[in-house]
């Protein structure tokens, strides 16, 4: 079984492998300080303008300036406002804008300093502005970290619907410092953490066995965490790389996302459900319907929830504030919300399901009707 580094020692990169557009990805703790040195050594002359939100600005920014200062770099800077609210048209208006009155040219580069909003922001903006900016990710959340930041999916939502709007855009480096994680709360860190499991669930068993063991130290911000991300970093980078544009292997990393996202949509996208906490309850809701279709023992989906529950995270739909009083305890509106979210094709649905935890398959033939009596069974538990 994999075990984790005894002491901190340096950070570890983690390589994207995509031919001339291949990334490392840097993982480690006081990471920041080195963005100017590193950027300096990649595109050397090139001025850099920083995307952030305000709180992010107000614990990052001085350290990213100070940091691309000392190196020489010349930078500017745009703080959006913190939330999904950013991820609009507006929003990118406004990002895509400010780039422009500072200019930045083709041969520059976009730092996006953030989360997942930031993130998708910014490198949205870096494919658009001048047809095509490079941009670095300094991912500021868990989630970020191990997921969003890598492999190049930016876009903004539209008002039919998130991530409507984007494009394929990769960064040229990826700085995951683990430190910047102390500063999250404790619930920001248990959604990302959902991702971070979901690597394991998808496609490690062993990896799935290790967060069992080492949970409570990732949390605490010892060496397991650096090799949780990193370990959920290579995970992602080799699927990317085998399958950039999701026609097929990638849709894996969507495991918990059929169900999760429209718990999300049930719920306003709001504060009441973050993002892997949707992932979470999705990921025990693809678990146990691999189970009732004898793909797996109903002990693997019991093992996986209950992982999921000894870190705090929701695991049930009773889980999720106000779900049973606003009506939203209803098999068929949570069908119709799943079938918004593009996932039916000629009448039946696609999901990522279980064969074992550590191998899960892309199921796009799964019958409406069973989902339908499975979701029903689970809201009268
Ligand atoms: N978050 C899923 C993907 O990057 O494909």
């Amino acid at each position: 079984m994999m075990t984790a580094p005894l002491k901190n020692s340096g950070p570890t990169t983690v390589e994207v492998a995509l031919g001339d557009r291949a990334y490392d990805i840097v993982i480690g703790r006081d990471q920041l300080g080195s963005l100017g040195s590193r950027i300096a050594a990649l595109r050397p002359g090139a001025r850099t303008a920083i995307v952030t939100d305000r709180t992010v600005a107000k614990h990052w920014l001085a350290q990213i300036e100070a940091s691309l200062a000392q190196a020489g770099i010349a930078h500017s800077h745009i703080a959006v406002d913190e939330g999904e609210g950013s991820k609009s048209y507006a929003g990118f208006a406004q990002v895509c804008e400010a780039l422009i009155a500072a200019k930045v040219e083709r041969n520059d580069l976009v730092i996006a300093l953030g989360g997942g909003v930031v993130g998708d922001l910014a490198g949205f903006a870096a494919a658009a502005v001048r047809r095509g900016v490079d941009f670095v990710q300094v991912p500021t959340s868990l989630l970020a970290q191990v997921d969003s930041s890598v492999g190049g999916k930016t876009g903004i939502n539209s008002p039919q619907g998130k991530n409507l709007v984007g494009a394929f855009h990769q960064p040229v480096l990826v700085i995951a410092d683990t430190a910047v994680l102390d500063t999250l709360s404790p619930r920001q860190f248990r959604a990302g953490y959902a991702e971070v499991a979901k690597y394991g669930v998808l496609g490690d068993a062993a990896f799935f066995a290790w967060l069992e063991a080492n949970h409570a130290e990732i949390f605490s911000g010892g060496a397991a965490r650096e090799h949780a991300i990193a370990t959920s970093c290579r995970a992602k980078a080799a699927i990317v790389a085998r399958d950039e544009r999701e026609n097929g292997e990638r849709a894996l990393l969507n495991l918990g996302h059929t169900f999760g996202h429209a718990l999300e949509a049930a719920t306003g996208f709001s504060d009441r459900l973050f993002h892997g906490e949707g992932v979470s309850v999705g990921m025990v809701l693809a678990a146990q319907l691999s189970a009732q279709l004898g793909m797996i023992a109903d002990d693997d989906a019991t093992r996986v929830q209950r992982h999921l529950a000894d870190v705090g995270l929701p695991t049930r739909l009773q889980d999720i504030a106000g779900f049973a009083q606003e009506g939203l305890a209803d098999a068929d509106a949570l069908m119709a919300l799943m079938a918004q979210d593009k996932k039916v094709k000629r009448g039946k649905l696609t999901f990522i399901l279980l064969r074992a935890i550590g191998q899960a398959v892309i199921s796009s033939d799964v019958d409406p009707a069973t989902v339908r009596d499975f979701l029903a069974r689970k809201l009268a538990q």
